[in-house]
């Protein structure tokens, strides 16, 4: 379970509380993973729900920023929506190959862990370099 704290923010209200979105939903899927007594069947049902909320809240997201890149003339624009990109398409092929019946926790464990790997760098590394720079 990651919490949210101060060392996480990039500066601006809006963005701070959409990644806030994304760390909540990223802990349910961790909730649902470990929670042993929940079938097979029941849990690829939900993290499926899951996983669908948090690639449709990160491209939400993703546009957000980009909007105001676009808006603020951000320097970096161009690389960091790249990145955005790059990652969608990533995550997208990673769910892919999320089956019922093929190792559901498994699966479900290595894709948990790209997505908060990636987006805790994401936050610390690039969202970082644009504070105060869309004022
Ligand atoms: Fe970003």
């Amino acid at each position: 379970m990651i919490e949210w704290n101060e060392k996480f923010s990039v500066g601006y209200k809006v963005f701070d509380e959409q990644h806030i979105k994304l760390i909540e939903i990223l802990n349910d899927v961790e909730f649902l993973i470990k929670d042993k007594s929940i079938h097979n069947d029941l849990l690829y049902d939900r993290l499926n729900v899951l996983f669908s909320e948090l690639v449709d809240y990160t491209v939400y997201h993703f546009e957000t920023e980009e909007k105001v890149f676009d808006q603020k003339s951000y320097p970096l624009a161009e690389e960091h929506k790249e990145l955005h990109r790059i990652f969608v398409e990533n995550v997208k092929e990673k769910l892919s190959g999320f089956k019922l019946g093929k190792d559901e926790r498994k699966v479900a464990l290595e894709i948990y862990n790209m997505l908060l790997d990636w987006l805790m760098n994401h936050i610390v590394g690039s969202d970082k370099k644009y504070m105060g720079k869309l004022d």
